[in-house]
């Protein structure tokens, strides 16, 4: 049975940090029900690849869910809000400052409504403090938690990461709240309001980096390739340093190509192995006995002439034969694998990472499958609903509402955007 069986969430989350959240439920089972306004989530129409079809951008984030739009800015459209808050255990909304309390609806009235009923919310800082009005996106997120500072090369500009960290990593964070509310719900008939900023779910990725931070006044980091100094303040961008205790980074393979690298771990436990297996070939047979390179704190200080030695090593080999090798004597080490390479990788595929769909207006396309494995209820996914989908099944079979009733609903504009006045 899935695991998530019998929870129905009301999600009215766009875009995607929420979205994120709400799919990764939805593939546990929860019955998630899209509440969308009537021209629909943004990114169904946003990074369009396949005219009048929902964008990737949207169906790859909103598998398992079924749609309904609800127009909350009418009175009908507001009482089938309330309605679902009491059929349902969970809402959850990512909307901007303040737009939930402007349609009427506080924590505190919500939880009147259904007093164990769990809200979650996401916003980029939070309901309290100097940045609470502002909006977000991913990068900004990405600025204002730390990592933008501390990625990139030393001497040039801070990059963002290819990983959503701001906005997927906050959908993560959502969950793990969800759940743990959910089940305190379960044992005390009531509900709370769960709360996570997108710049403190970035703080909490980028915790190593504050770790360097406080080190820093007391010392320099020996494990950064870059100079660093007692004092020196802030954490600097150090390129593809290792960022932990063993000493790491990218080495360029066979032929050279943008993304022919492996990334090497110089684990303190495979060095002996390591110099005596590349040492012979890059001129250097007693690489194991360098005391430049005996011991790690000596590979800190002399790390150029070790990464030289080893991209002497690797440049003659792809990505895939180096990790083959450093694989036989325990390195460890990672090629660093394109989005093609990863479509098409048989352990991907393997593990469900990389699935085909159906969709009835696009047809055949892919999904990131579903990292999180439970072994007694593993998940099903589906294709994302298409706009409204399930309005009317919801309304009927979750709400009870007779023909008559959403007859009359729908006339009365609460499925549809009012008709726009004349210029
Ligand atoms: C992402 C974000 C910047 C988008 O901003 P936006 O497009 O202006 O959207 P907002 O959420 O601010 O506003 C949504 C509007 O749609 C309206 N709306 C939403 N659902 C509705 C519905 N079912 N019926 C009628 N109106 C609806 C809201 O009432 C609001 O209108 P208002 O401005 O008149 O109050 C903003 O939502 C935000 O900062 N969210 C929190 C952080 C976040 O999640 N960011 C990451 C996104 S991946």
């Amino acid at each position: 049975m899935e695991a998530l069986k019998g929870v129905r969430i009301l999600d009215m989350t766009h875009v995607q940090a929420g979205p994120t959240c709400s799919q990764l439920l939805a593939w546990m089972g929860a019955d998630v029900i899209k509440f969308e306004p009537p021209q629909g989530d943004a990114t169904r129409g946003q990074l369009r690849d396949v005219p009048g079809a929902d964008s990737l951008y949207f169906t790859m984030l909103n598998c398992n869910k079924r749609s309904i739009t609800v127009n909350m800015k009418s009175a009908e459209g507001k009482k089938v809000f309330v309605d679902l808050l009491k059929k349902c255990d969970i809402m959850m909304e990512n909307f901007g400052p303040g737009v939930l309390e402007r349609l009427g609806f506080t924590w505190e009235k919500i939880h009147e409504i259904n007093p164990k009923i769990v809200v979650g919310s996401i916003k980029g800082f939070g309901s309290s403090g100097p940045y609470a009005d502002f909006k977000a996106y991913e990068n900004v997120a990405q600025a204002m938690g730390g990592s933008m500072s501390t990625t990139g090369l030393h001497d040039g500009a801070p990059f963002v990461t290819g990983a959503q960290i701001g906005d997927s990593g906050t959908g993560l964070h959502l969950a793990i709240g969800l759940l743990a509310a959910l089940h305190q719900a379960g044992r005390t008939g009531q509900g709370q309001y769960v709360e996570v900023a997108m710049m403190d779910g970035v703080m909490n990725l980028c915790r190593v980096k504050f770790r360097d931070h406080q080190r820093l006044t007391r010392q320099e980091l020996g494990e950064y390739s870059v100079p660093t100094y007692q004092g020196m303040g802030d954490v600097p961008r150090a390129g593809n340093d290792s960022g932990g205790g063993q000493l790491g980074n990218a080495v360029h393979c066979k032929p050279h190509g943008p993304n022919d690298w492996i990334y090497v771990v110089v684990q303190e436990a495979v060095w002996e192995a390591l110099a005596k297996r590349i040492g012979p070939e890059v001129h250097h047979p007693d690489l194991a006995a360098d005391p430049d390179l005996a011991k790690i704190a000596d590979r800190r200080r002399h790390q150029a002439k070790m990464w030289g030695l080893l991209g002497k090593f690797a440049e003659r080999d792809t990505k895939r034969e180096v990790m083959a090798i450093l694989n036989e004597i325990n390195v460890p080490c990672g090629p660093i694998m394109s989005t093609g390479d990863l479509a098409d990788d048989e352990h991907v595929r393997g593990r469900q990472m990389y699935v085909e769909l159906d969709h009835p207006q696009r047809g055949k396309w892919y999904n990131v499958g579903m990292p999180i494995k439970l072994s007694a209820s593993p998940a099903r996914i589906e294709r994302s609903p298409l706009l409204g989908e399930h309005t009317d099944e919801v309304l009927k079979d979750v709400l009870g509402y007779d023909e008559a009733t959403v007859a009359a609903m729908k006339a009365a504009g609460a499925f549809s955007l009012p008709p726009k006045k004349p210029a």
